[in-house]
């Protein structure tokens, strides 16, 4: 089952992630990445990159949480692939303060 990239992305686009996927199926637009689930191999390598715990297993998504597999399958397929780490969105640290993951 692919991986997610949930709400917490929103707003941070940290891009750590993309440096971990061997197989570059992150894709961005400007303000959060998205994965495509039929490139996705599941190996996990992302999950611990994101410094906002924003990338689940799609079995670990919460009730809250399932609406962010369909986005990510309908919006990774039209917009580029993200591959190298980018500047975070201006507001990411604060935004990463207010979850209580400094
Ligand atoms: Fe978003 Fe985390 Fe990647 S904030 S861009 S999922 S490192």
């Amino acid at each position: 089952m692919p991986h997610v990239v949930t709400e917490n992305c929103q707003d941070c686009r940290f891009t750590d992630c993309v440096t971990a996927c061997p197989v570059a199926c992150f894709h961005g637009d400007g303000e959060r990445l998205y994965i495509d689930a039929k490139a996705c191999i599941d190996c996990g390598a992302c999950i611990p990159r994101c410094p906002v715990r924003a990338i689940k297993e799609d079995f670990d998504l919460s009730a809250d949480e399932e609406e962010w597999a369909q986005i990510n399958a309908l919006r990774a397929p039209g917009l580029p692939v993200v591959r190298a780490k980018e500047a975070p969105l201006p507001g990411a640290e604060g935004r990463r303060a207010a979850l209580g993951l400094n």
